[in-house]
């Protein structure tokens, strides 16, 4: 059944160039083989996930009254994407995110804001009256926003899904309330913990540690190439990636965590869900882009097809 999913988050253009490798300070590398501009950002991507998966995605944002807001509107549109809480800024430009993406499909980001940054929490007020399903929040607009659409959703008994990045040192995780599942990278899970899930065992005392920090019904930590690591607190499971030849990380975790609630919301367990948020973050590590790189619900029931949960 289709479920309707109120995205709070982010929207960038991306400016993406491709090298052999990226410079070292005080370095300049010519050799550049390829630059676009791509529709980006955390929450753009999470929410062409969620149309891409079929669900009725309404997006929250604000993008600047310029050119660029002008292009990531229509692409929305064209997505199947509610805009009609996407608020335009006259005072601040559309947000831009610089991405260096080297030959092995790493990357770098450096965002520039800017109207992410003038989200407020009457925007996220008004954005709450469309009566969502689910709430699925990260952490690239300002806190208040992002603490009133948990707090909102609370109020109105909304289930909250938590993409924790970008890593934020500062973000009071305590003030979330409960949520269905909380997804950091590892990146994040170091930042909030200061333990590296770099193996099994350290994934387990990052989650532990995790759960005295958050309210969460699962912690799910996104292992890069080794796949998701399952915690509910109690029992843990590893569900292992993909494996693909990796072009382009850039929205895999975006892809992932939407993917995952997408298919929890379906009303799957929490294995076949993060296996199914594998599959479709597989499909965008082999393509590159972020938004360009996300998966249709089609796409990603073939190649699950194709490589059986084991
Ligand atoms: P990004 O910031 O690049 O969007 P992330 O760091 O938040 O991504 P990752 O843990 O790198 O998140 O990747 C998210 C998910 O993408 C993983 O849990 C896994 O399912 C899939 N994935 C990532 N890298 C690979 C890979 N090399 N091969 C197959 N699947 C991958
Ligand atoms: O997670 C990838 C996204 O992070 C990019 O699209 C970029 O805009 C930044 O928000």
């Amino acid at each position: 059944m289709k479920k309707r999913i109120l995205v709070v988050s982010s929207a960038n253009l991306d400016f993406v160039q491709r090298m052999r490798r990226v410079p070292r300070a005080g370095e300049t590398v010519t050799e550049s083989a390829t630059y676009s501009y791509v529709p980006g950002g955390k929450g753009a991507n999470s929410a062409v996930t969620f149309a891409r998966l079929g669900d009725d995605c309404v997006f929250c944002t604000r993008l600047g009254a310029d050119g660029n807001g002008n292009r990531l509107l229509s692409v929305y549109e064209k997505e199947g994407i509610d805009t009609r809480f996407i608020l335009r800024d006259k005072k601040v430009p559309t947000g831009l995110a610089s991405i260096l993406v080297e030959e092995d499909g790493a990357n770098r980001i450096i965002v520039y804001p800017g109207a992410n940054n003038a989200i407020t929490v009457p925007d996220v007020e008004d954005a709450l009256t469309c009566y969502p399903d689910a709430v699925y929040l990260q952490f690239e607009i300002p806190d208040k926003a992002t603490l009133a659409a948990a707090r909102f959703a609370h109020e109105k008994n909304i289930p909250v899904f938590v993409d924790a990045g970008p890593a934020r040192v500062d973000f009071p995780l305590s003030e979330l309330g409960r949520m269905e599942i909380f997804s950091p990278n590892e990146t994040e899970a170091k930042v909030y913990t200061g333990i590296d899930p770099n193996g099994a065992d350290n994934c387990l005392r990052a989650a532990i540690k995790l759960s005295t920090m958050v309210d969460a019904k699962y912690i799910v930590i996104k292992i890069g190439s080794r796949g998701a690591f399952i915690y509910d607190g109690k029992y843990y499971h590893i569900v292992p990636a993909i494996s693909v030849p990796a072009v382009d990380t850039t929205a895999a975790g975006d892809t992932f965590t939407a993917a995952l609630t997408h298919f929890y919301m379906q009303g799957m367990d929490i294995e076949r869900a993060t296996y199914l948020a594998n599959c479709a973050a597989a499909i965008g590590v082999s393509r590159e882009g972020a938004y360009t790189s996300i998966p249709t619900l089609k796409e990603v029931l073939a190649f699950a097809e194709e490589h059986p949960q084991r």
